[in-house]
């Protein structure tokens, strides 16, 4: 069994090499500009240790591992543009270097590359992790639409904030462990099993990003702080505070979020802080990771098999970036 940071270390070797073509350099540079500034690459390593949970990993799941990290990275592409993310990963997003026309169709050949990736995969593997990435792109369209929508409603209630983020965020690594259980000769219940894990281990991985959007350090984060808060984001921290605000810090926190003032993040930020929203967040992803792990542990392998994946599942709820 490999550890993560020996699995990722691995991944991003195979990783760093060119992706796409030289020309049009207009189209492709963005691209090869995005993808060499990193990133986690959580979702291909999650594809490596589903792999492994249950046999030694095979080629074919280096190929899903690379498309669900061209995946990710088509769908944070067009992300910026919609949330109007001026950051990532530290450096500036492709449409606001390169323009929003270039950063669609950027996005666009990226999600292409991803399938070229799959279409390398062993033909007994492709069609059910085909109709597996089938589903997972449209549900995280779905979510996507959902966030945006959110935004210009006032109110949103928790179970709707968690539909949300199950479809935009969950789904994906939840379905890169599926994939490499699928290459690893998984059986259809371990098979649920491993994606029921990384459905819940997905919801915290985003309230955790939540919290980092607002409380995170800059620096680390590589992402404009309170960018959130400016598209007016739906969080459950917003969730959280307008449940337990008092009727006039309510009012207050409806006044800013529908302006624009300059100092809208700090002020928000204080009410968060006033009603322990920051605090609630430590609870909400203990509780979604406790519920991750029952869905480890009832997987009928080795337990120290799965030592990996709970590190790793321990890392993706208390990281700082
Ligand atoms: C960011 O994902 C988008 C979310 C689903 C929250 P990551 O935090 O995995 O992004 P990188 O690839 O490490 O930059
Ligand atoms: C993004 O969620 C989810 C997808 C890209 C599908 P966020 O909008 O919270 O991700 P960040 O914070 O920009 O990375
Ligand atoms: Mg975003
Ligand atoms: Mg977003
Ligand atoms: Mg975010």
């Amino acid at each position: 069994m490999q550890s993560f940071e020996l699995l990722s270390q691995k991944f991003s070797l195979f990783f760093e090499k060119r992706h796409f073509p030289s020309e049009p350099e207009t189209l492709y540079q963005p691209n090869e500009y995005f993808l060499s500034l990193g990133g986690k690459r959580i979702r291909p390593v999650l594809c490596l240790m589903g792999n492994e949970l249950f046999d030694d990993i095979r080629e074919d799941a280096w190929h899903a591992a690379t498309a669900m990290e061209l995946f990710h990275n088509f769908t944070l592409i067009h992300d910026d543009i919609m949330d109007k993310a001026p950051l990532r990963r530290g450096m500036p997003t492709i449409h606001s270097k390169y323009g929003e026309n270039t950063a669609i169709l950027a996005g666009d050949v990226m999600l292409v590359a991803a399938y070229e990736e799959l279409s390398k995969i062993d033909l007994k593997f492709l069609k059910p992790i085909l109709s597996l990435f089938n589903q997972t792109a449209r549900e995280v369209c779905e979510g996507q639409q959902m966030d945006m929508d959110f935004e210009k409603k006032e109110e949103v209630v928790f179970e709707e904030y968690v539909k949300m983020i199950e479809l935009k965020t969950s789904v994906a690594l939840a379905a890169s462990l599926q994939k490499g259980a699928i290459i690893g000769g998984a059986g259809e219940r371990n098979q649920q099993l491993i994606y029921a894990f990384g459905k819940k281990l997905g919801i915290a991985f985003q309230i955790q990003d939540d919290y980092l959007d607002v409380f995170g350090d800059a620096g680390k984060v590589g992402k404009q702080t309170g960018g959130d808060i400016l598209a007016n984001k739906k969080t459950f921290l917003l969730i959280h505070a307008m449940e337990k605000a008092s009727p006039e810090l309510k009012k207050e926190l409806k006044q800013l979020m529908s302006s624009d003032l300059p100092d809208k993040v700090e002020k928000v930020t204080r009410i968060f802080k006033e009603c322990k929203a920051d605090e609630w967040a430590q609870e909400l992803k203990n509780k979604y990771l406790n519920e991750a792990m029952q869905h480890l542990d009832d997987i009928a392998v080795l337990s120290k098999r799965k030592e990996p994946l709970r590190e790793l599942a321990h890392f993706l709820v208390n990281r700082e970036h």
